[in-house]
């Protein structure tokens, strides 16, 4: 049973290999995704180590020379996504797209690092990978927080991951739906509309790139006329988090100068996310940078703090109640909107179903301030809805129905790594 769930995942993971990146699932993403692919080489790295750090490299082929990783690289050609590479318009060597997403790239890093440590042949090439995770973590900082707030900013709901949130209604309300770009979409053909974002949140985010083309993909220009600032608490967690597995890796790959830049952003980052948490509430939200407050909608992102390790003992208690709250009101964990919320939709894409990688780090990150039953729960759950329908993109909270697209590899890859050795 268990030897034929693994080669299932193992099937998904090389049925979606392009030689060397792994496409999401080829109906629906058929091309490279930056944080896809930081799930998808761990759950390589548990059976080909090799094939593991290939997925890094050609992600990392798409970096700018500012640094920046894309959310999406255009190996080759497909003709069924859309916004494809000409919308984008970047001209960049390897084409992309013009902005990034959740980084959780140096973790993923550092997770293949502690399994194959001291293995001269793996050392030799996260040498190679290190540098460019430096170079993307600087461009966070400069880029994203110029000012040194010790949040990010994210200016497209596509960087969060976490598209079309109940988090992200109202700072959308300010972008036009109006856009140069003729939305043509290709996602509701494939999967059933009511599970994916609505028309008018695909007007915006075209909106969003249309602007950002116009600047020429400026960092600074995208900074100052964006019309969607918000510090999404997912992303700014998972940077933390990031930055923690960078420095374990600068002593070994890195100089004295990285590691001083990296040690200094560290703290400033906890404390203003330590901002970021609702007392009464029990949860981190992310915040609104254009009328800079909070933006209370519970999603699961306001755990990461967890997984970031930035959570005090107090704040962890707090938000294993508020996760208890939650699952009293659904069968599987975890809903990515907290359920009593009147957004909540438990079919449709980030508004409500629950997204295995998600699940992986909250339970990583119950575990680590000792919640071992709560991270129990979260890691069975996540089992038990692939066990009952298989690998798909997300899952009803509410029976497990599998939802977006099947044979989905980074669900294929968080089960290898949940997989009791
Ligand atoms: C999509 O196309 O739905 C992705 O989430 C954005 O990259």
């Amino acid at each position: 049973m268990t030897t034929d769930r693994i080669e299932a995942a193992h099937a998904t993971l090389r049925a979606n290999d392009r030689g060397g990146y792994t496409v999401p699932n080829p109906r629906i993403y058929p091309f490279q995704w930056n944080w896809d692919s930081a799930f998808v080489a761990m759950g390589f790295g548990t059976f080909d180590m090799s094939r593991a750090f290939d997925e890094i490299d050609l992600l990392l082929k798409g970096q700018w020379d500012n640094g920046l990783v894309p959310h999406i690289v255009f190996h080759a050609p497909a003709d069924n996504y859309f916004p494809g590479p000409a919308v984008w318009g970047t001209n960049q060597p390897t084409p992309s797209s013009g902005i990034t997403q959740s980084p959780v790239l140096a973790s993923a890093a550092r997770h293949l690092w502690e399994a194959t440590k001291g293995q001269p042949e793996a050392e030799a090439r996260l040498a190679r990978i290190y540098p460019g995770l430096v170079r993307y973590h600087d461009w966070w900082h400069t880029t994203r927080d110029p000012k040194g707030t010790g949040l990010v900013t994210t200016l497209h709901p596509w960087e969060t991951g976490g598209d079309n949130s109940p988090a992200w209604d109202q700072p959308l309300e300010r972008v036009p739906s109006e856009t140069v770009t003729p939305v043509v979409r290709r996602d509701d053909k494939v999967v059933d509309p009511s599970m994916r974002p609505l028309a008018i949140d695909y007007q915006r985010y075209i909106h969003l790139v249309d602007t950002y083309r116009a600047t020429g993909w400026d960092p600074a220009k995208m900074l100052a006329v964006s019309p969607f600032r918000v510090a999404d608490i997912g992303t700014n967690a998972i940077l933390h988090r990031a930055e923690l597995d960078l420095l374990a890796m600068s002593h070994r790959f890195g100089t004295p100068a990285e590691r001083a830049r990296i040690v200094e952003r560290i703290p400033a980052m906890g404390a203003a996310i330590g901002r970021q948490w609702d007392a009464a509430d029990g949860h981190f939200y992310s915040r609104d940078l254009i009328s800079d407050t909070p933006i209370k909608v519970a999603t699961s992102g306001g755990f990461l703090p967890l997984w970031a390790g930035c959570a005090s003992a107090a704040q962890a208690g707090a938000l294993e109640s508020t996760l208890m709250g939650w699952l009293r009101q659904v069968r599987y964990a975890v809903p990515s909107t907290n359920p009593a919320d009147p957004r909540y939709e438990p079919r449709r894409y980030w508004r409500g179903p629950i997204w295995s990688v998600v699940n992986w780090m909250i339970a990583e990150g119950f575990a680590g301030y000792g919640y071992t039953d709560i991270a129990g729960r979260i890691r069975a759950d996540t089992r038990a809805l692939v066990t009952k329908n298989g690998f798909w993109e997300y899952f009803d909270p509410r029976d497990g129905t599998g939802l977006g697209g099947p044979d989905f590899s980074w669900t294929a890859a968080i089960d290898l790594l949940l997989t009791p050795a």
